[in-house]
């Protein structure tokens, strides 16, 4: 039994590790679309394609459900991958539900950061409509910041100056919740929980979406045969030893980091 989390690169590792904790039975099969990786500033047509082709490459090594640990990609082709394959598949979207919910007694207005393909497709829009019944979501692009990740740029000062020259424009004393709408961002939580004022609550949907994992692999009766010894599997779709490599150091270093996860859903 082996479960297998996609991204366009080592974002996903960020719901992985939530994964290893909650799950720590059973096999993994991590793969990183490294030869597109960043999705968040292609055209939709273009990353379609990319998850499909890799997706399809990680089916041929044997998977038995199937995390898209990527909000890009889940908006454009869990639906499609849905009727591809039989298995289950878990996918993510920024956690704009919750974040209005818990802001409901504050009064307070929720930014939503995520890459600007997320941003501006159909799904995040229907999906704003239908729970930001009080118009307090606001939305803030981040394309930098996949590309930070990607290179390892962890440097505390350099990422905050970042982060505050994106940030200048707005009021933070107006929100009460920052969302990370992209699994890229938790390796960033600690510096933004260093920076942001503190009654900025700062969630993402890790800690829910390995939820819906575990509750689906119940239901497909596919829980028990956890075997494994949450031993993971990495896979690149060029191939490159060296990226293999620094999705290991990626992992170890966001399983090792305190991030932040609220159980949002
Ligand atoms: N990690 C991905 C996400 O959750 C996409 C990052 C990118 O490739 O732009 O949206």
């Amino acid at each position: 039994m082996t479960i297998g989390f996609f991204d366009s690169g080592i974002g996903g590792l960020s719901v992985l590790a939530e994964s290893f904790r909650r799950l720590p039975a059973q096999n993994y099969l991590y793969m990183a679309d490294t030869l597109h990786v960043p999705y968040g500033t292609k055209s939709e047509e273009d990353v379609k394609a990319f998850v499909l082709e890799s997706i399809e490459a990680m089916m041929g090594e044997g998977i038995d459900a199937l995390v898209v640990a990527c909000n890009t990609a889940t908006s454009i082709a869990v639906e499609e991958l849905r009727t591809l394959y039989s298995i289950p598949v878990v996918g993510m979207e920024p956690a704009v539900k919750p974040a209005v919910e818990m802001n409901r007694a504050t009064g307070k207005r929720v930014l939503v950061f995520a890459t600007p393909l997320t941003l501006q497709l159909p799904k995040y829009y229907a999906l704003v409509s239908r729970v930001d019944d009080r118009g307090i979501v606001d939305s803030l692009p981040m394309p930098e910041l996949v590309r930070y990740c990607e290179d390892l740029q962890f440097d505390k000062r350099i990422m905050e100056d970042y982060f505050r020259a994106k940030l200048s424009p707005f009021d933070l004393d107006d929100y009460g919740i920052v969302v990370l709408g992209c699994t890229h961002y938790p390796f960033y939580t600690d510096t933004l929980r260093g920076m942001l004022p503190p009654h900025i609550r700062i969630v993402d949907g890790n800690a829910g979406t390995v939820k819906r994992l575990a509750a689906l692999l119940h239901r497909f009766g596919i829980a028990g045969d956890a075997k494994g010894s949450g031993n993971v599997r990495f896979m690149c779709s060029g191939g490159d030893p060296a990226y293999i490599d620094k999705m290991r150091t990626a992992l170890e270093l966001i399983r090792g980091n305190a991030i932040e996860t609220e159980d949002v859903l």
